[in-house]
């Protein structure tokens, strides 16, 4: 049979890299994810359980808007703002999927400082927008120039992408930073990407207060460890909470998701000791990986290291060899050939990946 439907070979979806999640080998230590070591609460598997058994739970029927209402409501308890400016979706990644299509069509643009999370990207070409690219200062810690990246933007200019802690280099960009950003661009959207924000010093929520164009988008992915699930949420003006829900897919967050996620909030003990265990690791890990290679200061659940002369690559084939997956970044739009993204697992993981590495580092064929 001849297929005559086809994509039209000029559509910018041609171009489209397909996402790359990181390596899962059975067996494996997971170290190319981001995900939690300590796994979900285990009040969550309890509550979700016994929902089902007791039949509070049905499958058989569609989520229902009180028990979505009702993780809303937690999720504004938890960052302290209304429940009217609380809107979910299936991880970030969902959300995201309704902010694009709201602000991006045909002959707009966004503006995307490399390297970072590579969704963005996809998605912006996905809603025919265009992407504008601002090399981060690669020589200092990937810090945005807010110079290069206003000097980017135009009247066609409608989102801007700040990933804070960013993926994969694990700094935030400075509140006074954004602030200078989202006055200069009143007609953009400025969409502050805080997966990994548990594990930060410090959050810009406050500023969806104060900016009409301000949106802060937070996962149940990470210090949570629901990645499985799919749960995330926004923070976002109230002008915006109408349109979201007209755009947003229905049902996108599944009832076994809203549920996990209203338990993992009430269980803040499990966050407070993920988030401790995370925090005890990025230090092991920062303090013996710069005796053997580059490794720059993170406020994620994640260290990014720089093997140059080495090709990540080859280190991470040699890696998987001894039963550890970490991220290779040459996948990740300008971040060159040399970085390796290394998640903070347990003590005992972050042992052996140590070692690991120390061994594949000093092997002679490098
Ligand atoms: C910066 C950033 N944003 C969003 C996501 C995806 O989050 P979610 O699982 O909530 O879709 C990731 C996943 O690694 C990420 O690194």
């Amino acid at each position: 049979m001849t297929i005559t439907m086809r994509c039209d070979k000029r559509s910018p979806i041609q171009e489209l890299e397909e996402y790359k999640p990181g390596k899962l080998i059975k067996g494996a230590i997971k170290l190319s994810s981001n995900e939690n070591p300590l796994g979900p609460s285990p009040e969550v598997v309890k509550a979700i359980a016994n929902s089902l058994e007791n039949e509070d739970l049905k499958l058989s029927v569609y989520p229902w808007e009180g028990n979505e209402d009702e993780l809303r409501a937690e999720i504004a308890r938890y960052v302290g703002f209304g429940v009217k400016t609380i809107v979910i979706g299936a991880g970030i990644d969902g959300v995201l999927d309704t902010l694009v299509k709201i602000f991006l069509g045909n002959g707009n643009e966004a503006i995307i400082p490399v390297p970072t999370f590579s969704l963005y990207e996809s998605l912006v070409i996905i809603a025919g927008g265009t992407p504008r690219y601002i090399p981060r200062r690669r020589n200092e810690h990937f810090e945005i120039s807010v110079a290069e990246l206003l000097a980017a933007c135009n009247d066609r200019t409608r989102m801007i992408f700040l990933s804070s802690p960013n993926n994969p280099t694990g700094n935030c960009i400075a509140e006074k930073e954004v602030r200078e950003i989202a006055e200069a661009m009143p007609e953009a959207m400025v969409a502050i990407d805080e997966a990994y924000v548990e594990f930060a010093d410090s959050s810009l929520v406050n500023l969806v207060r104060e900016y009409e164009n301000v949106v802060v988008l937070r996962t149940f992915s990470k210090a949570f460890g629901l990645a499985g699930l799919r749960v995330g949420y926004a923070i976002i003006p109230e002008w915006l909470a109408g349109m979201y829900k007209k755009v947003a897919i229905p049902f996108s967050v599944n009832s076994v998701a809203i549920q996990a996620a209203i338990a993992a909030l009430k269980d803040k003990k499990h966050l407070r000791r993920s988030i401790k265990l995370v925090k005890s690791g990025r230090t092991f890990l920062e303090e013996n990986l710069q005796k053997i290679c580059k490794v720059y200061p993170s406020e994620a659940n994640f260290v990014l290291a720089d093997l140059s002369p080495r090709k990540s690559s080859t280190v991470c084939d040699a890696l998987e060899k001894k039963g550890i997956t970490v991220r290779d970044c040459a996948s990740f739009r300008g971040a060159g050939d040399s970085f390796i993204r290394i998640s903070v697992g347990t003590q005992e993981e972050n042992e052996k990946l140590l070692e690991a590495l120390k061994h594949v580092l000093s092997a002679k064929r490098f």
